[in-house]
């Protein structure tokens, strides 16, 4: 597991590079890649994005620190993070994220067993008549509810099975 020499974020990686002026501009998209590969911003995820941009790893570490969409600490490979702000409760949010906690054994913030997920709440994503909705791995999600929730979860755990095996 790495993101250098790995085709899978190759393409991407040199995107942005491309975008921008400087390479050291390019920190944050390179940061949400480190963060797809290990589930979180690692130490070794910043010794890479570093080494990339010609960083040295405590800047790239103090940028991810800064910013509340990069984790500092192990999550699940897909983070869902359920709004449960005012307008989303009204809709039933409240009432989702419960039950998501209860279909995947979590406490609030936890991640389960498998490792696959992780749940947490979070404030108004600006998706409100959407509702219940989720971002996952910062991909929204909207208009759920149960059924279409297990597909979705059904549906992660095979993919995450295949690029296990190699085969996406
Ligand atoms: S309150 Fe949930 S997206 Fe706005």
């Amino acid at each position: 597991m790495a993101i250098i020499g790995n085709p899978k974020y190759e393409e991407r990686i040199n995107h942005h590079l491309a975008k921008y002026e400087t390479k050291r501009s390019a920190v944050m998209p390179l940061l949400y890649i480190a963060q797809e590969e290990y589930g979180w911003v690692n130490p070794e995820g910043i010794k890479e994005v570093a080494q990339i941009l010609n960083l040295d790893p405590t800047q790239v570490k103090s940028i991810a620190g800064f910013y509340t969409m990069y984790s500092e600490k192990p999550k699940g490979k897909y983070w869902l993070q359920v709004c449960t702000d005012l307008p989303c409760a009204l809709k039933g949010a409240d009432e989702f994220h419960a039950w998501l906690k209860e279909e995947l054994q979590v406490e609030e913030g936890g991640t389960s067993a498998d490792g696959m997920f992780t749940v947490e709440h979070v404030m108004c994503l600006a998706a409100c008549d959407k509702a219940p909705m989720l971002q996952c791995n910062f991909h929204y999600v909207e208009n759920l509810d149960q059924d279409k929730m297990r597909d979705l979860l059904s549906k992660w755990r095979q993919e995450a099975a295949g690029a296990s095996n190699g085969h996406r």
